[in-house]
């Protein structure tokens, strides 16, 4: 084994833990039935307080004496945020040798985006359609976090939103839930590495489970009515991608669900997360959401909160305490059955074993922070510049020379850290290189003239808007960095107005007069309405909130130093009064139509004031180049029932530059008995192609992907289906197959 001509004393600490796992018998990593021997034995032990201890969660907020005795009596089974690396060492040092039991904590965070190094939100990672590189991200945030002695990281976020009204929007991947589950797997695998005691990995939390992002109006914590077909169809999804990814918890969300709030819901929780797909983790409340069963009307006290959360299937109460001081009185009553609580205790420690925390990992010394590395900064700055979708580019206004004379840089977000760094931004602004920071650093300060003419996203003061028309009247290009700042997304940040805040759109206006090459840099949190803009503007960038890495990813995508290729995960709307508007809807009976005699017709299902079509579809993203695409080609027009059948297409770089391309294979049923949306993503695929070369894109089609929820019931029913293989959900000509039994 090479391992012995290693010198051990040169390794790092993490390193030769992993090192002795991998070779020496007595630390390999236990085997499930020895975990579960262990856990039986301690089990065996404990009191029901010590129990209760384990299903409580609090913030890390003080290691007070009084703190330091409540873990030795097993008072808390996790901390969450804050507490310094030396806290956080001492806490864990206090719990494995001062309580009764040993039984380590398990440490959680909120890195929702990268800790140090901050990646692009996720919506934004979503926009680069590129779950390999999404995942490397995740293998970052993991290293980081394992460093500073967190275990378990509150991400990934995969709620199915399709409403940009709704803040948290910004934590999630967007309205697809094939997208999304692609997505949501390789965030899993990222944090988790190939196994959860490696010294690098970190525990996932899928959240928040479940329907969350279709809050009605929008609105945050609202309720929800999903039907079962719909919410195993689309926002279970992710979930189950999730699961078969191997996670290692699930957030219940906020919401109610169809009359029972999630954080108490046996159906999604009992029935659907252990008894169909089997899971074995433990699920970890929303913040003080066993409490909150109270004001949704389901729970008539704390008592009866702690009851119903524990008994809908939530081993673990985040910042309340109902099951603390409940929990020992409803099983005295007997109205709690005490197996409840060992078998959400029972997943609880399972995890911490599966993590380590019992050996190496836990007695792991936290050390604070440091700096992001060189490659941790380039996966960043890659995947920013993945995620940037080009909407317009107006007679190749972009790229912009790289041998240009002076450029205007302009606007509220072009050089503000914090707000490019978005919404749950764990990392220190200070390392955020902006795009103003970005543009001085390859063009040279000279060339470039900075007049934000707003303070901020939201100012409405047109004083600096003479000092920005005078930097852009002396520039051969006009760059406007806009958008909405970081703190007008995210929770309990929702709006109903989508437009550009404050006097972002009369400053678009004032510069236009300047009538130079313009370019509209939009940095947000959500899909916003811009429709004037975007008409002053020849080109537009859709950058989200791009992160540490967000100036030198947007500045290599102006100077086209790499060509844009982020496609939408979310249908953008021309105004807020389109929403919900989703691209994987039903049919109607009276469908509107662009052109031909249903243009004219007046009964159809549009608006009156406004196309029903969106302002930017499901998928859309240009680039540098042209893509043209050949018709969808069948390897037989009939697949049988359990089968499968090839689709390809030609797809042609028509354009002289070389660049990515994300090919989407998207399929409807056209008769079933319950009616099927009018086109639905099933795979995608990156291509690169230079000018003038032609690639075949072939994806497999098996029958198993055709299949739909009837209630509970998954179902795959013979009949005709189209095919599109294409740039967006809006284009492409179908081709045709029948499913046969
Ligand atoms: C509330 C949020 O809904 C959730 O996403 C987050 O993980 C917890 N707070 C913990 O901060």
């Amino acid at each position: 084994m090479r391992s012995s001509h290693l010198k051990l004393r040169n390794l790092r600490p993490a390193l030769l833990v992993a090192l002795l796992a991998s070779v020496s018998p007595g630390l390999r990593a236990a085997t499930p039935a020895e975990i579960e021997k262990k856990i039986d034995a301690l089990i065996a032990r404990m009191t029901i307080e010590e129990k209760l201890g384990q299903m409580s969660q609090k913030v890390f907020s003080d290691l007070s004496d009084k703190t330091k005795e409540e873990i030795r009596q097993g008072r808390w089974g996790s901390l969450y945020s804050g507490g310094t690396p030396a806290q956080k060492a001492e806490a864990q040092r206090i719990a494995l040798k001062e309580s009764r039991l040993g039984i380590p904590l398990i440490y959680a965070q909120d890195v929702i985006h990268g800790l140090t190094t901050t990646f692009p939100i996720p919506l934004g990672q979503a926009a680069s359609w590129d779950p390999e590189l999404v995942r490397q991200a995740a293998r970052v945030a993991a290293r980081e976090t394992a460093a500073v002695g967190i275990h378990w990281t509150f991400s990934p976020m995969m709620d199915i939103a399709r409403d940009p009204r709704w803040g948290r929007i910004a934590e999630g991947f967007g309205e697809d839930p094939q997208l999304a589950s692609r997505m949501a797997a390789a965030m899993v695998r990222g944090y988790q590495g190939d196994s959860l005691d490696a010294p690098d990995s970190i525990a996932a939390c899928a959240k928040h489970y479940v329907g969350y992002g279709a809050a009605e109006g929008g609105r945050d914590y609202n309720t929800t009515w999903i039907p079962e077909n719909l919410l195993r169809d689309v926002y279970l999804a992710p979930f189950q991608a999730a699961r078969e990814a191997g996670i290692a918890t699930y957030m219940s969300a906020f919401n109610d669900l169809n009359g029972v709030p999630a954080s108490a819901n046996a159906f999604t929780l009992r029935q659907v997360l252990r008894d169909e797909w089997k899971f074995d983790g433990f699920v970890v409340s929303d913040y003080t959401a066993i409490a909150e069963l109270i004001p949704h009307g389901h729970a008539s006290d704390a008592a009866d909160a702690a009851l119903k959360g524990i008994r809908g299937g939530v081993a673990m109460e985040m910042v309340s305490t109902t099951y603390w001081d409940h929990g020992k009185a409803l099983v005295a009553s007997k109205q709690l059955d005490p197996k409840l609580l060992d078998g959400a205790v029972r997943d609880i420690l399972r995890i911490k074993f599966r993590l380590g925390l019992f050996d190496a990992k836990g007695q792991f010394t936290p050390a604070p922070a440091a700096p992001p590395a060189a490659a941790a900064l380039e996966t960043a700055r890659k995947l920013a510049a993945e995620s940037v979708v080009l909407l317009k580019n107006q007679n190749g206004t972009l790229p912009l020379a790289q041998s240009i004379g002076k450029v205007a840089v302009i606007g509220p977000l072009a050089d503000s850290p914090s707000d490019q760094l978005g919404t749950w931004a764990a990392g220190p602004a200070d390392t955020a290189v902006t795009p103003l920071a970005a543009l001085r650093e390859t063009l040279g300060a000279a060339r470039v003239a900075y007049a934000p003419g707003l303070k901020n996203s939201r100012d409405e003061s047109h004083g600096g808007f003479a000092a920005a028309v005078e930097a852009a009247r002396g520039a051969d290009a006009v760059l406007l960095f806009l958008g909405e700042e970081a703190s007008l997304s995210g929770e309990a940040s929702s709006r109903a107005y989508l437009d550009l805040p404050g006097a972002q759109e009369a400053l678009v206006n004032e510069v236009a007069q300047a009538g130079k090459p313009t370019i509209a840099v939009i940095m947000a949190g959500r899909p916003l309405t811009f429709h004037n803009v975007a008409a002053e503007a020849g080109a537009v960038l859709y950058a989200w909130h791009p992160g540490t890495m967000g100036g030198p990813a947007i500045a290599d995508v102006i100077l086209g130093k790499m060509a844009p290729s982020g496609k939408l995960p979310v249908t953008f709307p021309r105004t807020v009064g389109q929403v919900p508007i989703y691209y994987n809807h039903m049919g109607t009976g009276r469908p509107p139509a662009e052109t031909g005699p249903g243009a004219e017709d007046k009964f159809r299902s549009k608006y009156l004031d406004v196309s029903f079509t969106p302002e930017y579809p499901f998928g859309f993203g240009l680039t540098y180049t042209t893509f043209a695409y050949g018709s969808p080609h069948l390897s037989a027009p009939r697949m049988r029932l359990g089968g499968s059948l090839t689709v390809s297409a030609e797809v042609a770089n028509t354009g002289a530059v070389e660049a990515d391309e994300i090919v989407q294979l998207y399929i409807r049923q056209l008769a079933a008995s319950l009616t099927q949306p009018v086109r639905e993503l099933k795979d995608f695929r990156r291509v690169h192609l230079k000018p003038g070369e032609k690639q075949t894109v072939e994806f497999t089609l098996k029958s198993s992907a055709l299949a739909f929820h009837k209630g509970a019931q998954l179902v795959t029913e013979p009949g005709a289906f189209q095919v599109w293989i294409a740039p967006d959900s809006s284009a492409g000509t179908p081709g045709q197959f029948v499913l046969v039994p």
